[in-house]
């Protein structure tokens, strides 16, 4: 009999150990994808594998506000980032392909990526450094565009950083005589979404050897969500002067006043009113493709640069940055052959880059702010997008 009890006890205890097991299994059950991306915080997945069978991992960030940037490991690149608009409502500002493949197979238009070593073209891809002459990779007619086989085509390592913001590290060190530069040139890309609606963007880069170095970032804006073209979106530029260019898009060395061209963005305009005007500098670029120096271009101080507005939407971007100079190019070779994410096909201006950055073409240009680094020296560099509504 008393064993019988004994026995029952038994069977009970382990009955109830049991049930309290299965209980404490149910509180730690991990969260869903779908859960975790509503809190703010930082999520990594697997994006897929590249022909070369290469693992890219992507990670996705949201802000308090939940604000959301996904980033890939492939060329840091930026394949989507949301902002809301007057009424609330979150879309995707960015343009990104439809299909992984267009990623994996090169990114024709450098969606979103992280642009080096050289951002915008060397002439000849041909420069002097102490004598020595450098041949880089030519890949746009007779120049070389984006550092060659850039940052935008390589693997970044990516590095959670804890803090306030939701904030990643990515890594790349380029070779020595990768795609013709000098030095082996290690390169951290820094991005914080930060809990009031800004992207930062910090940059920095150490060499072995002297070097030249232009760091940016390639993301195409659309603020309306998923519009047409940016013809329709208000653009204003803190830049009284503009590098004019030679007929492959390679700054003749001039530095000419805006003031009463269609180059004048010092107070806003839609960036639609005059690039069709008759402009032998539209004519070269197809639109907007140039080089524009800030007003206040000798200082390494952040500062507000310019600004995007779409009206209908509300969406208001700022830029600040520390660099002198920035890109302004209106999506003028998109060409309707890629799939959209957001549906169709991305045509025209269907989205424009504000690429901050050094003068083009520098290490040929001696008049121009240098872009040498040597051992021993930090490069490093800021830029901020600012989300709002207006
Ligand atoms: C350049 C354009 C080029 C584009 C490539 C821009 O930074 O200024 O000329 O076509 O990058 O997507």
């Amino acid at each position: 009999m008393k064993k019988i009890k004994i026995g029952i006890c038994l069977l009970m205890c382990s009955a109830l150990l049991f049930s309290c097991k299965t209980d404490k299994k149910e509180e730690t059950m991990p969260e869903t994808t779908e859960q975790q991306a509503k809190k703010s915080g930082i999520i990594k997945a697997d994006y897929g594998t590249t022909p070369d069978g290469a693992k890219i991992e992507k990670y996705t960030l949201t802000n308090e506000k939940g604000m959301k940037m996904e980033v890939i490991t492939l060329g840091g690149i930026i394949t989507s980032l949301t902002a809301p608009d007057k009424d609330g409502k979150y879309e995707d500002i960015v343009l990104g392909y439809a299909k992984k493949e267009d990623y994996f197979n090169g990114n024709p238009y450098f969606f979103g990526a992280a642009i080096g070593r050289y951002g915008n073209r060397i002439a000849k891809g041909k420069f002097s450094l102490d004598g020595k002459q450098y041949q880089l990779t030519v890949n746009d007619g007779p120049n070389s565009l984006h550092g060659g086989k850039g940052f935008d085509k390589r693997i970044f390592t990516a590095e959670e950083v804890a803090g306030a913001n939701p904030t990643i590290r990515l890594t790349y060190t380029a070779k020595d005589g990768e795609e013709g530069y000098p030095g082996n040139l290690k390169t951290i890309v820094t991005y914080t979404l930060t809990n009031d609606n800004a992207l930062e963007i910090d940059y920095e880069a150490v060499t072995d050897k002297k070097t030249v170095v232009n760091l940016t970032q390639h993301s195409y804006f659309n603020l309306s969500g998923a519009g047409k073209t940016i013809l329709d979106h208000e653009l204003q530029l803190n830049a009284d002067r503009m590098l004019p260019v030679d007929a492959t898009l390679i700054p003749t060395g001039e530095l000419k006043p805006v003031a009463g061209t269609p180059f004048d963005f010092t107070t806003a305009k839609q960036v639609g009113k005059d690039i069709n005007a008759t402009d032998d500098q539209l004519k070269k670029g197809g639109g907007y493709d140039h080089c524009w120096v800030f007003t206040d271009n000798n200082t390494k101080d952040l500062r507000h640069v310019g600004s995007l507005y779409h009206k209908t939407s509300g969406r208001y971007m700022e830029v600040y940055t520390t660099e002198p100079a920035i890109q302004f190019y209106s999506g003028n070779f998109i060409d309707g052959t890629k799939d959209s994410k957001t549906g169709g096909k991305y045509e025209k201006r269907s989205g424009l880059c504000l690429e901050t950055q050094h003068y083009p073409d520098a290490p040929n240009q001696p008049k121009f702010p240098t872009t040498v680094l040597s051992p021993g020296e930090k490069y490093t560099s800021k830029t901020t997008y600012k989300f709002s509504v207006k």
